[in-house]
């Protein structure tokens, strides 16, 4: 079943990022993301258990997914293409025109999986910065 993330679920989400090799997004900011936009964060469950997760965020432009990830004992069933696809449902009706996403160029799986789905790479390149900050000028 794909379902909307709920608090108590966290300790299995964590543990579905972990087992995928993908960095746990920390409660604070879990917190701060599911004030804006709850209802694109996804789980799915089979059973009792917690076997995959994605994030997804709107800006009111763009719609970004995040942090897929299913567990290595659940891979191959469908799992990850349910969740996107529940997760592509919720954008539509939120009248989100483009989806994006970041895919390390070294994860062949990831990519292969999301072309099958129908992402395209693009030649951007992502830049980023923690803010607080300050600039060097060296
Ligand atoms: C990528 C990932 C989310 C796929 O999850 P999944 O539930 O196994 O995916 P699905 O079963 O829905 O796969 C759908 C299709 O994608 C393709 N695919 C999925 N995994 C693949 C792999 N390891 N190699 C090649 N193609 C793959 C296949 O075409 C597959 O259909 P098929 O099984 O009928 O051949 C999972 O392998 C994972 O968690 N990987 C680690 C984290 C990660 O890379 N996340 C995504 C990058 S942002």
């Amino acid at each position: 079943m794909i379902r909307q993330f709920q608090w108590r679920d966290y300790d299995a989400v964590t543990g579905v990022w972990e087992s995928a090799g993908r960095e746990v997004v920390p409660r604070a900011e879990l917190e701060a993301k599911l004030a804006r936009d709850p209802e694109l964060f996804l789980v799915a469950e089979t059973g009792r258990r917690i076997a995959g997760v994605v994030m997804g965020a709107y800006d009111g432009r763009r719609g970004w997914i995040l942090r897929l990830a299913v567990h290595p004992d659940y891979r191959r069933q469908g799992l990850a293409s349910r969740l996107v696809a529940e997760l592509e449902a919720r954008f539509v009706r939120l009248g989100c025109p483009r989806v994006n996403l970041l895919v390390m160029p070294d994860n062949e799986a990831g990519l292969r999986f999301w072309q099958e789905l129908g992402y395209l790479p693009c030649p951007d390149v992502l830049c980023t910065k923690p803010m607080g900050t300050p600039v060097s000028r060296d």
